[in-house]
């Protein structure tokens, strides 16, 4: 059956509400219609999006607010701040709502980028702040992950320097999917913070399995010189209404705002506000991340081919093939996966789908991997 065929025939069979049952919650059980985020188009595994869309409450909020959109958003982003600052456990000034959280990563890529600031990364990361701070002046330098494809943070540490401003750490990375030690990276702010800003991007922390893992937020509230970013693009699944934010103490947090650029709009901010109280559609997103998860390993373990636990909702694994063959061939069978992450050029990133979309990657794989 082909990919149209497929989705069609699922929405006329309705086969969603008996697929999409989560413990005792079933999210979508009054429209079935909202299977899949996408429609007709190739299997999306390229970007690590939430291939869910919201739920029926999110739609509801949606159009309930549509008569907002003729108003800027100023008075409403008060109510998210004391929302964000309420599950943050921090004071409102402490908060810096963006467009995406990529708009929070730029801003802090151009202040602690600008006037030949200098930034320590691992390598392969996420690009985002590093690209932006690159093309305003700022020096960038990558330091290799270790054997295991963790951040290095002590190479990272050795590579400080005067002019030093920021240090970037992606936990968990992109694309590798691992977390850094939770007491080496605190000890890592604590023995750094007063040499640069330590950034820790968190756009994936909803998805990690180590219990307890802490959030860096900690260290801000000690007012420490970090950054924290969170995004609701991934667990929350609102990608494409761009909301994210950025937590540091009111010093910092002043400065970022000040940089911010778009913001992010009405219906944005009415979703997130949503979003951080629909508890169903947050565990249901976790549940089925880790059951799509589960047939990634399992096709990867039938192909024998090494892969990284992930802690997020992405698999990074070696195909052994350079990665603009092997995304050519999954092209070929309809599927779209992550692209190149010099220096692993024999690595492939794989995002998760929904379990069709999962069991579709399993089949494709295996023909192309044959
Ligand atoms: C590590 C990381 N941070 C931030 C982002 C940006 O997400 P957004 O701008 O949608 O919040 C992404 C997107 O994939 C990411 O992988």
């Amino acid at each position: 059956m082909n990919q149209i065929n497929r989705r069609n025939w699922l929405r006329t069979a309705g086969l969603s509400t008996g697929m999409l049952v989560f413990g005792s919650v079933d999210v979508f059980a009054s429209n079935s219609e909202q299977i899949v985020s996408t429609d007709n188009g190739p299997i999306l595994l390229n970007a690590n999006e939430n291939p869910y869309s919201p739920s029926n409450r999110m739609q509801q909020i949606l159009t309930n607010n549509f008569d907002l959109t003729c108003r800027y958003p100023f008075r409403i982003l008060s109510e998210l701040v004391e929302a964000i600052a309420e599950k943050e456990g921090v004071s409102k000034d402490h908060i810096v709502v963006t467009g995406g959280s990529t708009e929070g990563l730029h801003a802090a890529g151009l202040i602690y980028g600008m006037h030949g600031g200098e930034i320590i990364a691992a390598d392969p990361t996420f690009q985002s702040l590093l690209r932006y701070a690159e093309n305003h002046g700022a020096t960038v330098h990558r330091v290799p992950l270790n054997d295991n494809l963790e951040h290095d943070l002590k190479a990272m540490a050795q590579k400080i320097n005067k002019k030093t401003s920021l240090i970037f750490v992606c936990n968990p990375n992109n694309p590798t999917g691992t977390i850094v030690d939770a007491d080496a990276l605190k000890d890592f702010c604590k023995s750094h913070d007063q040499q640069a800003v330590i950034f820790s991007d968190e756009a994936y922390y909803d998805f990690i399995t180590e219990a307890d893992y802490p959030s860096m937020i900690e260290l801000v509230k000690e007012g420490r010189n970090v950054i924290v970013s969170k995004t609701f693009s991934k667990v929350y699944g609102l990608a494409g209404l761009r909301v994210g934010y950025l937590i540091a103490k009111p010093e910092i947090a002043k400065k970022l705002k000040a940089s911010v650029m778009a913001n992010t709009n009405v219906l944005a901010i009415k979703a997130a506000q949503e979003a951080l109280k629909d508890d169903d559609f947050y565990k249901f997103s976790v549940a089925k991340n880790m059951e799509a998860k589960n047939l990634i390993y399992k096709t990867l373990d039938d192909l024998d081919l090494k892969y990284i636990p992930s802690h997020s909702n992405f698999v990074f694994f070696e195909s052994g093939r350079p990665i603009s063959q092997l995304n050519a061939a999954m092209k070929e069978e309809n599927i779209l996966i992550g692209r190149p992450f010099p220096p692993l050029d024999h690595w492939a990133r794989i995002s998760t789908g929904t379990m069709e979309d999962m069991q579709q990657f399993s089949i494709a794989l295996k023909k192309v991997m044959s």
